[in-house]
């Protein structure tokens, strides 16, 4: 039994994130997942908008993944790797480098990104919306109180 592990935010579940986990399920026989808490992410300087438990149910309900953890810390990896009895530790090369220390217990690898998809870009475009949403409001209030003027 091959068992991978991988670390991750996965908020607003998005393509890229399948990808992943697929080819990360393909390294082995079972995929855990190491899921940020909502706390963690504010450590990391990340706002997500997805609490944990809704993230949690989400990747519960991804075919590749066999099971989920909370990630509260960095320093958990070699604790969790052990009692997972893992074999690979997994993740996308925006952290190519970056976990070499973990190669004297797992095998590390690092898988390339899906390009053009992140969950800052979603962030990002649902923030453009809002802002159109905003400017369109406040040409409407504009444009009454200029009518209520001349009545
Ligand atoms: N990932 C990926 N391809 C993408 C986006 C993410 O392979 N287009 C991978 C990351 O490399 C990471 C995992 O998915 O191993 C979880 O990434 P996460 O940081 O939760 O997602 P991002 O979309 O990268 O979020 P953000 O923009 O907030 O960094």
């Amino acid at each position: 039994m091959t068992t991978v592990v991988t670390y991750g935010t996965f908020d607003l579940f998005h393509i890229g994130h399948v990808r992943l986990l697929k080819r990360l399920r393909d390294l082995g026989d079972r995929l855990v997942v190491g899921l940020s808490s909502d706390e963690f992410n504010s450590v990391k300087g990340k706002n997500v908008i997805i609490p944990y438990e809704d993230r949690r149910e989400i990747l519960l309900s991804c075919r590749y993944v066999d099971d989920v953890f909370q990630e509260n810390s960095w320093e958990q990896k070699r604790d969790d790797l052990q009692r997972e009895n893992a074999s690979i530790f997994a993740m996308g090369d925006d952290w190519i480098g970056k976990f070499d220390d973990l190669q004297d217990v797992v095998k590390v690898v690092y898988l390339p990104r899906t390009q053009d998809v992140s969950t800052t870009e979603l962030k990002t475009v649902i923030s453009e919306i809002q802002n159109e949403k905003i400017r369109q409001i406040q040409s409407l209030a504009s444009h009454l109180s200029r009518l209520i003027e001349k009545l």
